[in-house]
């Protein structure tokens, strides 16, 4: 039966079809959902900052906060009560250089951080470490610049590769390049699988996009990108659905075991289409922009907070993520668990 055939049995269905029928209580529509998002779906995006005693909120980005190691330790404690089990770690280092050594120094925050809680929580938590170097140059990019100040590919996959090994030796489970360089995936298990890490999976930002909404993070990692520059020449063009699918063709190619859309709700029909090709899982980041803005227009009154985040979150879900990346998890968590003891 061709579609428009089956759809033809569906004509003129009033007075018969009444689909409100079906909306008529919480509890018919409950059985009737087709998505409904879980605290297994959900990870949650963490930072630590090397040399501060104690946390800093971030004001762009509300109830979230740069942690020391401690606060970390304590906060990935009450998460894992609460039922979230999938972390990814940024890092914030004290000082920035050329080569952002950071990212992949042994004593660089985010190895150290990943020790201390593979150390403590081992396989309770999956930790997923962000690799990236633009939170360690001085340049705010993500790469290395060549001698005419432009992002060098191919040097820079070299030191993705070290910061892939570094972060799989502290005990990452996941690495997942953020950078955009071309073909940074197969760079990576290539560097994993030489140093023994073969069964460290890599999540891949395939079609992550320039986008406006990355502002309240670049406050989170103090990342200033030097003369006001931006990521245009790696990041992808906002308005490009086609070169987001080849994106993840090649990155499935060089062997990712993820894929990721970034950002989720403004790239939703990218999600879709990603996720309706995709033989690997698919995550979709709901970026800090995403967040803030719900933040601030349900601080005016003008929206309210949980219909909203619900709302995006279903979504997201709804659009084909099997993993959503947001800071509205320890939230959600929290909803959960008070909806459970409230026996709602
Ligand atoms: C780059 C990176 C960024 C985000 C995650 N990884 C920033 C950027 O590309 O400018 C953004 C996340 C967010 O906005 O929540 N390492």
């Amino acid at each position: 039966m061709s579609l428009q055939d089956w759809s033809l049995q569906f004509l003129a269905p009033f007075p018969m079809r009444r689909p409100r029928r079906l909306r008529r209580t919480p509890a018919i529509r409950a059985g009737v959902r087709e998505v409904a998002v879980t605290l297994d779906d959900l990870v949650v995006p963490m930072f630590v900052r090397e040399g501060i005693s104690e946390p800093v909120e971030i004001p762009s980005l509300p109830g979230v906060s740069q942690h020391t190691l401690d606060s970390l330790i304590k906060e990935v404690e009450r998460l894992l009560e609460l039922g979230l089990h999938w972390f990814l770690l940024f890092g914030v280092p004290q000082s920035k250089d050329a080569q952002g050594s950071g990212a992949y120094d042994d004593k660089g925050i985010v190895q150290v951080a990943s020790h201390a809680l593979k150390d403590r929580f081992g396989s309770d938590m999956v930790l997923v470490c962000d690799l990236c170097l633009d939170e360690y140059t001085d340049t705010g990019h993500c790469g290395v610049l060549d001698s005419v100040g432009d992002v060098d590919n191919d040097a820079t996959l070299k030191l993705y590769q070290r910061a892939a090994v570094a972060q799989a030796a502290a005990g990452a489970d996941v690495v997942a390049p953020s950078g955009m360089m071309d073909g940074q995936v197969g760079a990576i298990r290539q560097a994993l699988d030489e140093a023994g890490f073969k069964e460290r999976a890599i999540l891949a930002y395939s079609a992550k996009f320039a986008s406006g909404l990355y502002g309240p993070f670049r406050d989170a990692v103090d990342v200033e990108i030097v003369g006001g520059g931006n990521r245009r020449s790696y990041q992808q063009d906002p308005a490009n659905k086609r070169e987001a699918l080849l994106e993840v063709a090649m990155d499935l190619a060089e062997g990712a075991d993820m894929v990721m859309v970034k950002p989720a709700i403004a790239y939703l029909d990218v999600l879709s289409a990603v996720a309706e090709i995709s033989p690997v899982p698919v995550a979709a980041y709901q970026v800090s922009g995403e967040y803030s803005m719900v933040h601030a227009a349900a601080e005016r009154g003008w929206i309210e907070l949980e219909a909203v985040a619900l709302e995006h979150l279903s979504a997201i879900k709804r659009a084909g993520a099997d993993l959503i990346i947001t800071y509205f998890a320890p939230w959600f968590a929290a909803l959960k668990s008070q909806q459970r003891s409230s026996g709602g």
